[in-house]
């Protein structure tokens, strides 16, 4: 694959890791509350909540090793598991790394559910709410497509998708705030 090859590559999956990411977040919220899609059983909104963010991670994974592999600017595989430590944009790279960070805390403790406990995982799984809004940002602030239009339009629908979703989701924990019983979050 020639350099030029590889950075279209990379910006192509980083747009589709952004897509699926956005609505592994909106299916998370749904399946929270609950939520039937339609033509789909519950189970059926739990299991593409899961089969999503994997779909992200191997996108994110194609993402991250594009960038590596192309030799025109030098990112090691160390930019891309430490942040801020690498010479290419190391502000807006870090943020993305440190979305990669905070996924895979996510993804591995989602694996190791029934070992770690029901309380402690959903305790790390509210990383996945911090992780999108930095990932967005890195995507913001490094990538090439930034200001075009159809950038611009994925980026408000993505943010539209995700605010819409958690107002619902605070809307419903608001209404289960319960002094006698605490907060049922
Ligand atoms: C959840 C994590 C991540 C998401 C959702 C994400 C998403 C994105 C998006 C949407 C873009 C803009 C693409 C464009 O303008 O066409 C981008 C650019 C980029 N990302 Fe990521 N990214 C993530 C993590 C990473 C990591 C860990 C690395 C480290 C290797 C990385 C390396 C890059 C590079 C080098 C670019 C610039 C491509 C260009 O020149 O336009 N990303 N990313």
């Amino acid at each position: 694959m020639t350099s030029e090859t590889l950075w279209y590559a990379n910006r192509a999956t980083g747009a589709i890791t952004l897509i699926l990411f956005t609505l592994v977040v909106l299916l998370g919220i749904a399946v929270r509350l609950r939520t039937r899609l339609p033509t789909l059983p519950r189970f059926g909104t739990i299991s593409l909540h899961r089969t999503l963010s994997l779909s992200a991670t191997a996108f994110l994974a194609l993402h991250i090793v594009f960038a590596v592999i192309d030799g025109y600017v030098n990112i090691t595989v160390l930019d891309a598991v430490i942040p801020f430590i690498g010479d290419y944009q190391p502000l807006w790279l870090g943020l993305g790394t440190v979305a990669f960070d905070l996924m895979l805390a996510v993804l591995i403790t989602s694996l190791l559910r029934q070992r770690i406990g029901h309380r402690t995982w959903r305790t790390i799984h509210w990383l996945a709410y911090a992780s999108w809004p930095v990932a967005l940002i890195h995507g913001i602030g490094i990538g090439t497509d930034s200001g075009t239009d159809w950038m611009t339009w994925l980026t408000i629908s993505c943010v539209a998708t995700v605010l819409t979703a958690a107002g619902i989701r605070t809307a419903a924990a608001l209404r289960h705030l319960d002094p006698a019983e605490g907060v049922r979050p």
